[in-house]
């Protein structure tokens, strides 16, 4: 792999250990994907930060690199907590859970992530952290991958929690993958010849398509998405992340909707075609047969606060049976309370939780066993991660759970 003689030093260790042991892993990654160079990039979300994931070695981990000097030299955000890092108490964690937590994101505000002061969250595009067209990027969350390659048209493979650290303190990553042209172009024709009408159908869509897809680029044909309809970024937020979650697909192509797939034919000659004429078995495979409902969960993929602005008319002058929670990015979360939208969702009895994501809580703890979400990523990691039951179904029955405190099944 060629380096510059800058990048040489680094790796001689001229930059100090931390910078050194990053050029290390960004080497040994490039070597291992056949990259020929490093390309710089403009910006990192790291994963990896919930102390329920990390626990205490993956916490000295951390430490040792701070303390070696580890500072981030490219803009850079973090994935959620397991917790709102404000109002944990309320959400029911315990201080020594709180404590461990907050050492976590006290060791990436070391760091110097987001200028000392973390907001942490799955969907960084909905806070500023939005790269433009064409630009190179070492992000790590599944989702926020899908939307960065495919929606933004920016350029990331899938990073791993060190890998993307490692990113972030050389503003290097290694040119292969979905950094480079070739690998960009799909090889998975996806007809959709059903309709696709609600944000759960899009999800639906996105377990099935996932689940065949596995590793490779889907094109859509058939979907009924418009760039000028009012939720089509939360459609396709929905979408990627699914893939994402029962695959591992970091970048989708849509017919005249997502940018490269508008600039240029996207679809490789040799491309396979999958029909899709029904969702009901994406649906069918995210549920399961329970009816009590501990807790609804919105914002998986973080919401928006056009999601906020829905969930909250929904429930207007309604009274919950059943906690719901809406997980969102912080500066997102103050939106909402200035637009009185958090008033509307807090007075029915549900909250806006903030920094935090409810799969990689300790949800059983908190006295969960049974979660309805409108979001096939959330089924499948509450299921398969959180050992949790998931009820899988549109945001109307969602919400309708919520105020019975049972799953409607007729
Ligand atoms: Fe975000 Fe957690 Fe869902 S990280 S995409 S809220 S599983």
């Amino acid at each position: 792999m060629k380096l510059t003689r800058e990048e040489q030093a680094w790796l001689a260790g001229d930059g100090g250990k931390a910078l050194k042991r990053a050029m290390e892993i960004i080497v040994a990654l490039g070597k291992i994907y056949g990259a020929k160079r490093l390309i710089p990039m403009v910006s990192v979300q790291i994963s990896g930060v919930s102390y329920r994931n990390l626990g205490s070695p993956g916490l000295d981990f951390l430490q040792r690199w701070v303390e070696d000097g580890a500072r981030v030299r490219v803009p850079t955000t973090l994935n959620p907590a397991a917790m709102d890092l404000a109002d944990w108490r309320a959400q029911g964690f315990d201080a020594k859970f709180a404590a461990q937590q907050h050492a976590v994101i006290d060791t990436f505000r070391r760091m110097g992530v987001e200028e000392g002061h973390p907001c942490p969250t799955c969907a960084p595009y909905l806070i500023g952290n939005v790269p433009a067209m064409g630009e190179h990027i070492a992000w790590a969350e599944s989702s926020a991958v899908s939307y960065a390659n495919s929606v933004l048209g920016a350029r990331t493979n899938r990073e791993g929690g060190p890998g993307a650290i490692a990113a972030a303190l050389t503003g290097r990553t290694a040119a292969y993958g979905l950094h480079l042209d070739a690998p960009r172009r799909a090889t998975l024709h996806i007809q959709v010849n059903t309709p696709v009408c609600t944000r759960s159908d899009y999800s639906a869509l996105g377990a099935i398509a996932g689940k065949v897809a596995r590793n490779r680029v889907p094109y859509f044909s058939g979907l009924p998405v418009r760039r000028s309809d009012r939720h089509w970024e939360e459609n396709l937020k929905a979408l990627g992340a699914a893939m994402a979650a029962t695959g591992a697909v970091a970048l989708y192509h849509i017919a005249d909707v997502t940018p490269e797939a508008r600039a240029q034919s996207m679809l490789a000659p040799e491309a396979e075609t999958l029909t899709i004429i029904d969702l009901a078995p994406g649906y069918a495979m995210l549920s399961d047969p329970v009816t009590e409902i501990d807790l609804v969960w919105f914002g998986c993929p973080h919401a928006s606060l056009v999601e906020i602005a829905h969930i909250a008319e929904l429930l207007r002058d309604q009274t919950l049976a059943t906690p719901l929670w809406v997980t969102c990015a912080r500066p997102v979360k103050e939106a909402a309370r200035s637009l009185e939208l958090a008033p509307v969702i807090e007075a029915a009895g549900g909250r806006l939780v903030a920094d935090a994501c409810m799969a990689i809580a300790p949800v059983r703890d908190l006295g969960f066993e049974t979660v309805a979400t409108a979001s096939a990523k959330a089924a499948f990691y509450l299921r398969n991660l959180a050992g949790v039951a998931a009820r899988f179904g549109t945001i109307a029955q969602c919400i309708e759970a919520a105020i019975r405190g049972t799953w409607s099944v007729a």
